[in-house]
């Protein structure tokens, strides 16, 4: 019996690994087909001495088979003390577990054998100095030097180099959290942060809406809270708060105009977290309280588009989530999308339409050095780190392919489809395949002779863009484009550029559209004239450094290296870096510039650049 008994677990064995070779997805160990996490409870002291969060994790489980008793969870580099396992009405019991050899993508598989049907099991644990998804700052690296500060980023896969959890998009959660700091600095999480809580080093977090893994947030400083309106504030530094609440201050108009669209916001708060300037990312959706890069405090508003962006992912992404990172264009195509939607209400369509643009040019820059297998929405990530995929293609390809039927459908019909779309699967995950088929039932069949099922596999499936794809134009860019042709061509002097009522937007144009092969003297004209390489613009100084390592223009370096030891975005700094390496004195220059800047680099950052100059 025993021997039936076991050869019947090498078998079911066999048939899991099976199914789980066509499991939904490839970044997790967990045996989500067989039990998923319904609740997590973290317990958990931040440790700025030790860069460490310390305590346990209780996860809530819900068994989908029969039999089985073991649970695999993901970490990366945490260290695990002891599991303990409760049945339901029983008393906790110590689980044997096994934590195997680190795989550099997805870290290590947890495997805890329970002594009963675990229907509750805790994980004693430390994350280490090593943890992908937590940078930690000293009091030094902040903006009042009085205080340190850490925070996480989780997407797509650091979750669990500080939570051993089920860590894939397919499983949501709910969760709690009591987490201790050291007095003075207030923790706030992607939760029902209270914007009145006592700062005394004790908080305690709800987060009622089931979320996948990578949106549990943290950070914890010197931050204070000031409203905006009665759902929306900013945490901040001091020093930043008042600069940071004037320049986001259509957040709720966003909120309403989107709302108007596409249905109720359901995270009651929308709260906003600006970071230090080395947050990798410019913003990060997590729920209920965005996380936001300094870098778009312009003082003019121009790149509030990333404040539109991180809300929409409460209807993109955080309600409707991509089932893996294949399929992360489901989630972050739907938001450029929606995005722009929110910028052509809030901001009106001129300024959508050059967003339009902008983005359309970078993605065609974008796919012509990209590797032909990675234009596909429908990402093939080849057991690459999913970080290391992440291009304009799911974002602005997909923001096109939207964009494409809305033009199709009209805007009446295409709206209430998306609404429905995000009713039909809120709080759900889904991958591209299904997608495929609800939008054949639900948008080509009910409306035929529109357009035909080819063109939706065209969009998805195949490379590069399609010879039909939106080409967004923008009046205000033709002016820029016929004020470049004159003045390269000499037809315009500097002075007869009519540049002052240009926006931002027609600065990025223009600095984008410049000939590479611009004369030294006009370049340096340029510069005496606007103060291009002084821009105190994120994105402007970028576009500009950017131009001027192509063309060879030398007065950048100075104020290019302030800017790339003061931030650590990544998708300002990385084009510099790859640039920069492609000549030796320049990789030599950029070596130097990086010693310096590194230690104060988020751990993505630090890997992405460390390859660029290795
Ligand atoms: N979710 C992303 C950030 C992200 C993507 C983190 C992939 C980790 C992996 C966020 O919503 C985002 O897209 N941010 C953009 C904003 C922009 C498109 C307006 C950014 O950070 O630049
Ligand atoms: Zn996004």
């Amino acid at each position: 019996m025993k021997k039936l008994a076991s050869l019947f677990a090498t078998c079911m064995l066999f048939v899991t690994t099976l199914s789980f070779a066509g499991a939904k997805d490839d970044y997790t160990y967990a045996n989500y087909d067989q039990v998923v996490t319904t609740h997590t409870y973290l317990d958990l002291a931040i440790d700025f001495d030790n860069k460490s969060l310390k305590g346990f994790a209780e996860l809530d489980l819900k068994w989908l088979v029969e039999g089985n008793q073991s649970i695999i969870l993901d970490t990366r580099d945490l260290i695990v003390h002891r599991v303990m396992a409760k049945a339901k009405g029983e008393t906790w019991l110590p689980a044997s577990f096994k934590l195997a050899k680190r795989d550099s993508v997805l870290g290590s598989k947890l495997t805890i054998k329970s002594p009963v049907k675990a229907d509750k099991l805790r994980v004693y644990y430390q994350s280490t100095e090593k943890a992908s998804g937590l940078q930690w700052l000293t009091p030094e690296q902040t903006a009042g030097k009085k205080l340190p500060f850490m925070f996480s980023q989780n997407q797509a896969i650091h979750a669990r180099s500080w939570i051993p959890s089920q860590d894939t998009p397919s499983v949501r959660m709910t969760y709690s959290a009591r987490i201790t700091t050291p007095k003075d600095v207030l923790a706030v999480m992607s939760a029902d942060n209270d914007p009145s809580t006592a700062r005394d080093g004790d908080y305690f977090f709800d987060m009622p809406q089931p979320v996948p893994a990578y949106l549990i947030a943290i950070a914890a400083g010197d931050l204070v809270f000031k409203p905006m309106s009665d759902i929306t504030g900013i945490y901040a530094e001091p020093s930043l708060v008042d600069g940071a609440v004037a320049e986001f201050d259509d957040t709720q108009a966003m909120i309403d105009v989107t709302e108007e669209m596409y249905g109720k916001y359901r995270w009651s708060r929308y709260d906003l977290l600006i970071l230090p300037p080395s947050f990798p990312f410019g913003g990060m959706e997590n729920p209920r309280l965005s996380f936001i890069t300094p870098t778009v405090i312009a003082g003019d508003k121009s790149l509030v588009n990333l404040i539109a962006h991180e809300l929409a992912h409460s209807w993109s992404g955080n309600l409707v989530t991509n089932e893996s990172w294949r399929d992360l264009w489901l989630n972050e195509g739907f938001t450029s999308y929606v995005e722009n939607r929110i910028m052509e209400r809030v901001f009106g369509v001129d300024r959508a339409v050059m967003e339009q643009s902008l983005a359309a040019q970078g993605l065609n820059y974008e796919i012509a050095e990209l590797a032909p297998g990675d234009t596909q929405l429908y990402i093939d990530l080849k057991g690459r780190d999913p970080d290391d995929a992440f291009s304009g293609v799911p974002y602005t390809k997909g923001q096109l392919f939207l964009m494409y039927l809305e033009e199709k459908f009209g805007r009446d019909i295409f709206d209430k489809f998306v609404q429905q779309y995000f009713d039909d699967h809120a709080f759900q995950s889904l991958g591209t395949a299904e997608f495929v088929k609800y939008i054949e039932k639900n948008l080509l069949k009910k409306h035929p002779n529109v357009i035909s099922m080819d063109v939706i596999n065209e969009w998805i499936y195949e490379q590069g863009l399609p010879s039909f794809v939106p080409r967004p134009q923008s009046d205000a860019f033709v002016i820029i484009d016929q004020q470049i042709s004159d003045y390269i061509g000499d037809k315009l002097a500097l002075e007869q550029l009519d540049t002052s009522a240009w926006t931002v937007h027609q600065w990025l144009h223009f600095i984008n559209n410049l000939p590479l092969n611009i004369s030294e003297a006009k370049m340096k004209q340029l510069d005496s004239a606007f103060n291009l390489t002084k821009s105190t613009n994120a994105e402007k100084a970028h576009a500009w450094y950017l131009l001027a390592l192509k063309t060879g223009y030398q007065p950048i370096y100075p104020a290019m290296e302030q800017y790339l030891i003061g931030i650590g975005r990544r998708k300002l700094i990385v084009p510099l870096y790859k640039t920069l390496a492609e000549t030796p004195e320049g990789k030599a220059w950029a070596k130097r510039v990086y010693d310096i800047a590194r230690p104060g680099y988020h751990p993505l950052a630090q890997g992405t650049v460390d390859s660029i100059l290795k």
